[in-house]
């Protein structure tokens, strides 16, 4: 399975730090942080990496990464999202190297303790569709929500005041090629952007969707406090591991 890791956007959340530098090249601990998501898909055996990024600093991604040599890898591809239209504008951009193959899309905010690697092989013997992977949140109304109903997925909504549940949709997903088409089918959401959501919607719409959940702590970076949690978490992960 090729992979695809999504690191456009303006990272205006973050501004200053993000005045004159992307978001995903930012620190957690020891690493930038488009570093966590590339390993994430490397340790769940995927070689083939496309990177997504935007922005002023698109040229600084392949300074800092080359080929991917830190990652055990010979080669890593770029592309270029103008502006900043959503995760699923962004996800579009990788149709040409996908090249009718699944994918494993990655947020390049989204930093994990565990590994993705069983749910990656579990969508392989799935017949098609896609797979999501979920975790129990205290501040669901910050992620887009799932809606389970005897054990089955029925709808996810994005950002809601009331959430459904306490299960957040993690920035990990597993398509099959029609992902592509589903995406071209979209409509602007009113914040402007193609949504990731609309796309997962469509895919529990034709009930072709599953779900695992996801072992260990999970977190975005992208607002100050949650910068401030990967960095913490990442830390004390490595104290614990006895890695520094
Ligand atoms: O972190 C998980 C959450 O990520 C999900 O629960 C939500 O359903 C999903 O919409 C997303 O929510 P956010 O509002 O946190 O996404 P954000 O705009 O911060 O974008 C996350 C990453 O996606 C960002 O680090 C880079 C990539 N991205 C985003 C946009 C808007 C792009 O590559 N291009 C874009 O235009």
């Amino acid at each position: 399975m090729k992979g695809v890791v999504l690191a456009g956007g303006t990272g205006s959340r973050l501004f200053p730090l993000t005045k004159i530098t992307n978001k995903h090249l930012l620190p957690i601990y020891d690493k930038p942080m488009i570093y966590y998501p590339i390993q994430t898909l490397v340790d769940a055996g995927i070689r083939d990496i496309l990177i997504v990024t935007g922005g002023r600093n698109a040229g600084d991604f392949l300074r800092l990464l080359a080929n991917g040599k830190e990652f055990g890898l010979t080669h890593l591809d770029f592309t270029y999202q103008e502006g900043e239209g959503g995760i699923a504008e962004a996800l579009s951009l990788a149709e040409h190297f996908a090249d009718g193959e699944r994918i494993c899309v990655i947020l390049g905010d989204n930093i994990i303790e565990g590994s993705i690697r069983e749910a990656v092989q579990e969508f392989m013997t799935q017949p098609g569709g896609a797979k999501i992977l979920l975790k129990e949140v205290d501040d669901a109304e910050r992620f887009g929500v799932a809606e389970i109903v005897d054990d089955k997925i029925v709808g996810i909504e994005e950002k809601p005041k009331a959430p459904k549940s306490n299960l957040a949709v993690t920035g990990f997903y597993l398509y099959d090629e029609h992902v592509f088409e589903k995406v071209k089918g979209l409509e602007r959401s009113a914040r402007g952007e193609l949504e990731i959501t609309d796309v997962n919607n469509s895919y529990i719409a034709d009930g072709a969707m599953t779900f695992s959940y996801l072992d260990g702590w999970w977190t975005d970076a992208g607002t100050f406090e949650s910068l401030l949690r990967a960095n913490n978490l990442v830390a004390e992960t490595i104290a614990k591991r006895g890695e520094l």
